[in-house]
This record gives C-alpha cells, sequence and structure tokens, in this order.
C-alpha cells in the first residue's frame, strides 16, 4: 500500500511585540479604520531585534516535536519555508536543524512566498511517499518586518512575523489525500523582493517588498477558488465534504470573496489575520494549530489547506485529520 503523509505534531510561534493599527498611524497615512475595513488586520507581532526566521522556526518545531512524541534525532528531513532566511546561504532549515539538535536530518529551503507552506507539505509527502524518509519537520517561517519600507502605507500595514511547524510522518492511512501546485512567473513583476544579486537593489539601495495589490487581489481571490475545487475533486470529494478551510491569510476581504463564491458557511472558513496580519509561509500552519485549540478540528475531518503569493505561486492541500487534538497525539 502506498506510503501517505500524516500529520502527527504541531506547533506555532509569534514574536510578543504587538504593533496595532493605531501605533501604524503615527508612522503613515493611514487610519485603523481604514485598515480594518479593507484587509481586516487589527494588529501584527513583529519579532525582537534577536529573533529570525530561524529562531521563531525553532520554537515552533519544538512544540510540534512534543506534540508528536519525538526525539528531534529521530528527524529525517527538514524543510523550512521561508523568503526571509536568516542568511542567504546557509539554509535556514540548516540552522533550524542545529539548533533543534536534529543530527540525522537533512535540511533545506524551499522559497514559494506565502505559497511555500503548502509546496513544502506537498514536497515532505512526496519524499515519504517515495520512501526512505519517514518523520519530516516542516517549517513556514518569515519575518517580513525586515522586508518591508516602513513608509510605505500600501504594504506595511498588511504583514507579521511568525512561524507554524507540523511534522509529517509515513502512514497508511490518513494523512494528505491530494495537493495542487502552480506557477505563473508572468505575475513576478506584480508582487517581489529584489534579490541580492538583482541590478535593481544595486541602483535602489533596499530590498523592500513591492506589490501591486488591486492586480494580487484579484489573483488571489480566482486562484483560491480554482485550486480549492480542483483539489477537493483530486481528492475524490466534494466541498461539502471538507470539515475546514484555512486559507493563506493575507486579507479577510479575499479570504471571504473566495468562500463566497464556493458558497463555503462561514463556519467552515477559518480567519485569524485580525491578529497576526499576513504572516506569509507561517500563516497556514499557525491557523491550523489555532483551529485546533479552539477545537474546530476534529478526528476523522477533511481539512483543505490553500495558499498563494508570489511568484505568482499557488498551492492546496486535502488532508485527511487522523490524529486526536485532545489526545494530542495518536
Ligand atoms: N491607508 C490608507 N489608505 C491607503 C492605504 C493605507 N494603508 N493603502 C492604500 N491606501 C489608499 C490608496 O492610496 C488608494 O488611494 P487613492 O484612491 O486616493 O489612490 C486607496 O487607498 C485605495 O487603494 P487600493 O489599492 O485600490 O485599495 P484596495 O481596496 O485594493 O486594498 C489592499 C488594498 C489591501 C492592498 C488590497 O489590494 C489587497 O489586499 N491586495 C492583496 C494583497 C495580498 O494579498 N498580498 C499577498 C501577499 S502574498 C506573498 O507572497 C507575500
Amino acid at each position: 500500500m502506498a506510503l501517505r503523509a500524516r500529520i502527527t505534531g504541531w506547533g506555532k510561534y509569534l514574536p510578543q511585540r504587538i504593533l496595532t493599527n493605531r501605533e501604524l498611524e503615527k508612522w503613515v497615512d493611514t487610519s485603523d479604520a481604514w485598515i480594518r475595513s479593507r484587509t481586516g488586520i487589527r494588529e501584527r507581532r513583529i519579532a525582537a531585534d534577536d529573533e529570525t526566521a530561524s529562531t521563531m522556526a525553532v520554537e515552533a518545531s519544538r512544540q510540534a516535536l512534543e506534540v508528536a512524541h519525538l526525539n528531534p534525532k529521530e528527524l529525517d528531513l527538514i524543510i523550512a519555508a521561508t523568503v526571509t532566511p536568516d542568511k542567504v546561504f546557509p539554509a535556514c532549515a540548516s540552522l533550524i536543524q542545529h539548533q533543534l539538535g536534529a543530527s540525522k536530518a537533512a535540511a533545506f529551503d524551499l522559497n514559494a512566498a506565502c505559497s511555500g507552506f503548502v509546496y513544502a507539505l506537498a514536497t515532505a509527502n512526496q519524499f515519504i511517499g517515495a520512501g526512505g524518509f519517514e518523520k519530516v519537520l516542516v517549517v513556514g517561517t518569515d519575518v517580513y518586518s525586515r522586508i518591508l519600507d516602513w513608509r510605505d502605507r500600501s504594504t506595511c500595514v498588511l504583514f507579521g512575523d511568525g512561524a507554524g511547524a507540523v511534522i509529517m510522518e509515513a502512514s497508511t492511512q490518513g494523512g494528505s489525500l491530494s495537493f495542487v501546485l502552480g506557477s505563473d512567473g508572468s505575475g513576478a513583476d506584480l508582487l517581489y523582493v529584489p534579490g541580492l544579486c538583482d541590478s535593481t537593489l544595486v541602483a535602489n539601495d533596499h530590498h523592500y517588498l513591492t506589490m501591486n495589490g488591486p492586480e494580487v487581489f484579484k489573483f488571489a481571490i480566482h486562484t483560491m477558488v480554482g485550486a480549492t475545487k480542483q483539489v477537493v475533486e483530486t481528492a475524490h470529494l466534494t466541498l461539502d465534504d471538507i470539515d475546514l478551510f484555512i486559507y493563506h491569510q493575507a486579507n479577510s476581504r479575499i479570504i471571504q470573496a473566495a468562500a463566497k463564491s464556493l458558497s463555503l458557511p462561514p463556519h467552515k472558513v477559518f480567519i485569524n489575520v485580525d491578529r497576526y496580519g499576513n504572516t506569509s509561509a507561517a500563516s497556514i500552519p499557525i491557523a491550523l494549530c489555532e483551529a485546533i485549540e479552539e477545537g474546530r478540528i476534529q478526528k476523522g475531518d477533511h481539512l483543505a489547506l490553500v495558499g498563494f503569493g508570489g511568484g505568482l505561486s499557488w498551492g492546496a492541500m486535502v488532508v485527511e485529520w487522523d490524529s486526536d487534538p485532545l489526545e494530542k497525539n495518536v
């Protein structure tokens, strides 16, 4: 029987510092009312000076390992989804591996912006399915506060810092039922951060995030609707069979518009963007953890995880949840 990847542990980390919309009003020409009505965001977390993508990821990963009752030395592989690694190289995943003491694990980073966590889940699923890798740590971690232009009101109000992690283990039942991944590089200029070797970086002397908000907004709704339909169909399920939809938390209007287009009942759509803003690769695993904490995921449930982001890119996965959240393990 083909091996599947099932989630056996989960954890999240949010920096302590809360940055409210009211505080942002003092820095840029914006208002709490505008931010809440256009995005649903009330506040976000900002990493401390000594926090990085790897340190946040380690905190989230330790929780995930504890829930899965795993010693870090048992891990075969660590995949870190991030576009804000501590360094260009070595990989953030290697830094996480060292800090955890996961001495047996291979480690690499994956860059698919806000779709990164779902891309990493799918990658872990394939490694496990092919054999040879049984216990994989998948982390989404991003520290966008370091790549935002805090003078640009059109972007700085949208993002926050954080990390989320899951353990995926080989199983013959439950776990990942289907996934879809996609990319449309023709939209690369709609959302980007210049790279170290990018001539625009040299010319402008900055590495800030640049975004065409309205175009990304349209892409996001269209893509979330299409990817949701496709991934559910590929799992041989219907939308009614899905118990909880966990979308990338970029903007509550995007999530609500996609949900409306799919006629999803509001209680089946998880939203926490109000408290964290867009945490990029961390947003789906943080939302997953909070959904578990709130008792919104039960053993036997079907979840749809759907992300979109820079690339442009998108990724979706249907998961049959067969861990018992109350027991915090199988
Ligand atoms: N405060 C006040 N006014 C603002 C702000 C702000 N923070 N930002 C923009 N405005 C103004 C604009 O200047 C514009 O003013 P104008 O009409 O005088 O020109 C007006 O508000 C409307 O601007 P729009 O851009 O049309 O506003 P919109 O309703 O489209 O909302 C937003 C903007 C929130 C950025 C929306 O387009 C959006 O959410 N886009 C998608 C963002 C996203 O999901 N990014 C994903 C990133 S994933 C990844 O991989 C990183």
